[in-house]
């Protein structure tokens, strides 16, 4: 049975103070006994998150890494910086990054080797736009996506990675995809996995799924077969997380 995980993806939201604030609001609400939850924040709240949240079973996440160990790399953050610090999982290629920092899925792969190198979870991000859906290309950009993610990824590795399917035209926008919709994906996300590995591994990876998820969508979302559990934006920075955690 595959123990659900639910990540609030914080984006560039919310200065320490405010970081702060949120935890405290959350934390004593949340219920992590039967499910993974992670937090992931800006990079600037990664060690107050850690020491805020420390006794609970909260994690900590980071939302970008660079895929170099160190060196002249401006603005960026290693692997390596945060396994020092304890934090355990990282999101990779979220759409976002994609589409306003240029990541592409090679990009995204080497990303992902470099935090499983350094016991860091990668929640790898996939997804198509409206108009891909809409031209009928989703399952097959989606498997595409997740092979070269997963592209030169030992069995072990895969088994314990997170991919998180997030339709581009539901992230932000109100407009979630129907239970039916996402489990599609999930599914076809998780025989791409059995493909490249074997079902074995297929049947533990947990595969998320991501895009207006709220406190009145979580359940039936997460009810559905190879859902098992969220990437959540906007709905993480308001006590609301705490329903969707516990939905
Ligand atoms: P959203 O964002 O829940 O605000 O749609 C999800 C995400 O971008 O991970």
């Amino acid at each position: 049975m595959r123990r659900k995980i639910i990540a609030g993806n914080w984006k560039m939201n919310k200065n320490p103070n405010e970081a702060l604030e949120l935890i405290n609001t959350l934390k004593d609400s949340i219920n992590a006994d039967n499910c993974d939850v992670v937090f992931a924040v800006p990079h600037i709240n990664l060690l107050l998150a850690k020491e805020a949240l420390n006794g609970t079973k909260i994690e900590v996440a980071a939302q970008n890494i660079h895929f170099e160990n160190d060196g002249a790399y401006t603005g960026e953050i290693s692997a390596s910086m945060l396994k020092s610090v304890g934090i355990k999982y990282v999101i990779i290629g979220h759409s976002e990054r994609r589409e306003y920092f240029g990541e592409t899925d090679i990009i995204v792969n080497k990303k992902v080797k470099k935090a499983l190198e350094y016991d860091i979870t990668p929640i790898i991000c996939v997804g198509e736009t409206l108009i891909q859906r809409e031209q009928g290309i989703t399952i097959d950009l989606v498997r595409l996506q997740t092979r070269i993610a997963l592209d030169g990824v030992s069995n072990e590795d895969a088994r314990r990675s997170v991919i998180a399917y997030e339709p581009i035209w539901a992230i932000g926008t109100g407009r979630v995809a129907t239970p039916d919709q996402a489990e599609e994906v999930c599914a076809a996300i998780r025989r791409v996995v059995s493909e490249i590995y074997n079902d074995d591994i297929a049947c533990d990876m947990r595969i998320q799924y991501g895009g207006s998820v709220n406190a009145a969508n979580a359940k039936e979302l997460f009810s559905m077969p190879n859902i098992d559990g969220g990437l959540v934006g906007g709905a993480s920075l308001k006590p609301e997380f705490a329903n969707v955690v516990n939905y």
